[in-house]
């Protein structure tokens, strides 16, 4: 390694930075871009419904209609909640935890599921807090991996089921094919008939480049006769506001009876008016897709400021993804160097994600998995961030 570099990053050190790409969030300006909904008025009572009061605890109708749009599944199949689709996705995971039929969760010995990855932590949390053991598969281009999916499921009892986010996977990006998914459900099908589809599709609209047509998740559910055994999450988390958006969720039969249940001890009724709202700034999905062209716009540059810098890393030090969507640039080191890289960018006051957080149980077999956050902070930030980035990984690759 050249002293230059080393010297460099002395002088960066002395900058005192303090620049965070740790999480996937969009900029002030795509929050702008909902603004009008902060001072929106809507009607407190539409003859059938008073917004004001308790209710509605599936949602309004017109907010389950959206969904229902937006996932391609029937309006009385989707519920909408809260502005957390993370929440949702825990609420069904703890009434299947509590009541599943024929036999709750917390009756299996040692229950599991498959956790694609690289993925995200919080699922991995999730399912760690319910004492669910994870098995990891690897995410291929189009999808699971499904040789090593068949072997896990060979090799393991008790397995209840598999998350995955279909499209712009967090954190690297892969849009699943329709092929894929319908083996998915063939594979999980004839494992078991409890085996449990869950999809979290948090970056259903998030496209920024030309991005390939998927089949929704749910039509290919009903093709597959597996919607009794398909849940798909869905929210305007990163479409209007972090904490004051919508959430979705489409399920059928058990499932969509336990996630009622479970939501009746917890929630009398969601927001009903930031719902209303909602629907009087999107009237349908086509205003959703146009809205988020404006987040394409403003996104895209920011993972083009990204790749400028990755591109001076040599070939044989590690590799990046480019996603046409979503929030996140995975990158492989070719050395086990991820842990001394985000050690080395803290120093410099660039703070990552954790390494090993792309992984079940923050175990990273081979140390070589970062995510990359670039939306949030202001380009002038990103373009110092992705240098620290690109020189913290020069050195500890040279130095491994
Ligand atoms: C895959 C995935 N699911 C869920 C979420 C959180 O969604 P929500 O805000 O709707 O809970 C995120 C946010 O980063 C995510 O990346």
């Amino acid at each position: 390694m050249s002293e230059n570099i080393l010297t460099y990053f002395e002088q960066i050190k002395a900058q005192g930075l303090s620049i965070d790409i740790t999480r996937g969030k969009p900029d002030s300006y795509q929050l702008d871009l909902a603004n009008d909904l902060l001072s929106m008025n809507v009607e407190p009572f539409d003859g059938k419904v008073d917004l004001r009061n308790y209710g509605e605890p599936l949602g309004i109708e017109d907010a389950r209609v959206l969904g229902a749009e937006l996932l391609s599944a029937p309006a009385d199949h989707v519920i909408t909640g809260e502005q957390s689709s993370l929440m949702l996705t825990y609420q069904m995971i703890l009434s299947k935890y509590l009541f599943a039929n024929p036999v709750p969760w917390r009756d299996i010995e040692t229950p599991k599921f498959i956790c694609p990855v690289p993925g995200f932590d919080r699922h991995f949390r999730m399912l760690e807090d319910f004492g669910i053991e994870m098995i990891a598969i690897p995410l291929i281009e189009d999808g699971v991996d499904l040789d090593a999916l068949l072997d896990a499921l060979q090799n393991n009892s008790n397995v209840v089921g598999i998350i995955c986010v279909p499209r712009h996977s967090n954190p690297s990006g892969e849009v699943y094919s329709d092929d894929n998914i319908n083996k998915l459900f063939e594979i999980g099908k004839k494992y078991s008939e409890d085996f449990l589809f869950l999809f979290d599709h948090a970056y259903l609209v998030h496209d920024f480049l030309p991005t390939k047509n998927q089949i929704p998740v749910w039509k290919l559910a009903e093709q597959n006769k597996t919607t009794n055994q398909t849940v798909v999450v869905t929210s305007f988390s990163k479409v209007t506001f972090g904490g004051g958006g919508l959430s979705f969720m489409a399920a059928a039969d058990e499932n969509l009876s336990l996630i009622k249940r479970i939501r009746g001890s917890m929630v009398i009724c969601p927001d009903k008016v930031n719902q209303k709202r909602h629907t009087k700034f999107f009237k349908d999905s086509n205003a959703v897709k146009n809205h988020m062209k404006k987040h394409a716009d403003l996104v895209r540059p920011k993972f083009e400021i990204a790749y400028q810098a990755l591109e001076k890393l040599d070939k044989d030090i590690g590799e990046y993804s480019r996603p046409t969507g979503g929030y996140f640039i995975t990158f492989t080191s070719h050395k086990p160097i991820a842990s001394k890289i985000v050690e080395l960018c803290k120093e410099a006051g660039v703070l990552l994600t954790p390494a090993g957080a792309t992984h079940p149980y923050g175990n990273d077999p081979k140390n070589n998995t970062l995510r990359i956050a670039p939306t949030f902070i202001n380009e002038k930030e990103l373009e110092i961030a992705m240098d620290v980035f690109v020189t913290a990984t020069q050195i500890a690759h040279s130095q491994a």
